[in-house]
């Protein structure tokens, strides 16, 4: 076999495995479970709004979603802060509200949570 037949082989064999490697973002931690039922982190929208991007965008604007009048309202940017105390407490942070969750107690797995969050950018 020549070389460039060999390597047009090889590449060949590559091309159709390579978006699985391009596709293989780190794994979302276990707090991230009951999000995954409302919230895709793709870009599409489901029973919430998507969480791609989430850190730095601004509450209550991902595209094609109908936010509540509550989340409308919310006049700031996605940070870890803001992240942190939404997630303690959804209805503290953003009075009026309509997502169906009550919180995560545990401080660990909201950081945990909020740091795999930021990998969507
Ligand atoms: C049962 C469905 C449901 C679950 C479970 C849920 N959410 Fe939500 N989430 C929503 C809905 C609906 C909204 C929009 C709320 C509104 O418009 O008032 C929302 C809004 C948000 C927002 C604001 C988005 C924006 O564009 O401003 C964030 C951040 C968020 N959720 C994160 C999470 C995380 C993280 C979890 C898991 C710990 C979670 N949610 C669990 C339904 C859910």
């Amino acid at each position: 076999m020549s070389r460039g037949a060999w390597w047009r082989c090889v590449l060949c064999l590559l091309l159709p495995v390579w978006p699985v490697f391009a596709a293989a973002a780190t794994p979302p931690p276990p707090a991230f479970e009951p999000c995954a039922v409302c919230h895709s982190t793709d870009g599409s929208n489901g029973v919430g709004p998507s969480l791609k991007g989430i850190l730095g965008r601004r509450a209550g604007s991902f595209p094609g979603f109908r936010y509540s009048r509550g989340m409308r309202a919310a006049s700031f940017s996605w940070d870890a802060s803001l992240l942190d105390r939404y997630l303690t407490d959804p209805q503290g942070l953003v009075p009026g509200n309509v997502m169906p969750f009550s919180g995560i107690a545990d401080p660990a797995a909201r950081a945990d949570l909020i740091s795999w969050l930021a990998t969507l950018n």
